[in-house]
């Protein structure tokens, strides 16, 4: 199954909820890991250290990497680069999806912030630059699309190994089971 590595670009340290949540978003879809460029911030790594050990999976966090140290390696190993921006080929309207899972390669999946170096929107940084829709919004929704295009709803069903807690579905209340099978009580 084809790989894919989220980039996230622009943490700000002040603001770790929004980073936090597209790591969640990252794994709980199915990607990898993220890496997240140019800086580090250990109370995100703490997060998803803590959810990874409870929830299960094997997701991992890079901290700190140059966002150019990040591409360049990714491309030098053979995958491609996508960007997700509004100003992209929209993915509902063009062929964009197809051609990138004809190139059957691992892929590093490019997530901003405000203003992002335009070396993502060149060909120089970028094999594909991609809009879900072309209104702007948020990255944890337009990763969250692309995944779900991606892997065409298979994530969503996925089970995570060596979970130490596990979400039984039920139409009313909550049903969570830990790893011995006791069941918790939810307030
Ligand atoms: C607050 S938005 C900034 C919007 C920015 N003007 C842009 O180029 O998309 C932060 C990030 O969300 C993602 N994003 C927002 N809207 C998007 C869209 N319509 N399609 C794809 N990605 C989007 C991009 O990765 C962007 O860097």
């Amino acid at each position: 199954m084809t790989k894919i590595i989220v980039l996230r670009w622009g943490h700000r340290i002040r603001d770790e909820r929004l980073t936090t949540h597209v790591a969640l978003a990252a794994r709980a879809l199915n990607a990898t890991g993220m890496i997240l460029a140019d800086v580090k911030d250990e109370k995100i790594q703490k997060t998803i250290n803590s959810v990874v050990k409870n929830w299960g999976g094997s997701f991992f966090l890079e901290m700190g990497t140059p966002w150019k140290t990040a591409l360049s390696n990714w491309r030098t190993r053979g995958g491609v680069v996508v960007h997700l921006t509004a100003y992209g080929e929209n993915i509902q309207e063009s062929d964009v999806m197809q051609r990138i899972k004809a190139t059957h390669r691992d892929i590093l999946l490019i997530v901003g912030s405000q203003k992002v170096p335009s070396g993502f929107f060149s060909s120089e940084w970028t094999d594909f630059n991609v809009a879900i829709g072309n209104q702007p919004h948020s990255e944890c929704a337009s990763l969250a699309v692309f995944l779900d295009r991606f892997y065409e709803g298979s994530e969503l069903s996925r089970k995570f190994k060596d979970a130490k807690l596990v979400i039984i579905p039920c139409r009313n209340g909550k049903n969570l089971v830990s790893k011995n099978l006791e069941k918790l009580k939810i307030t």
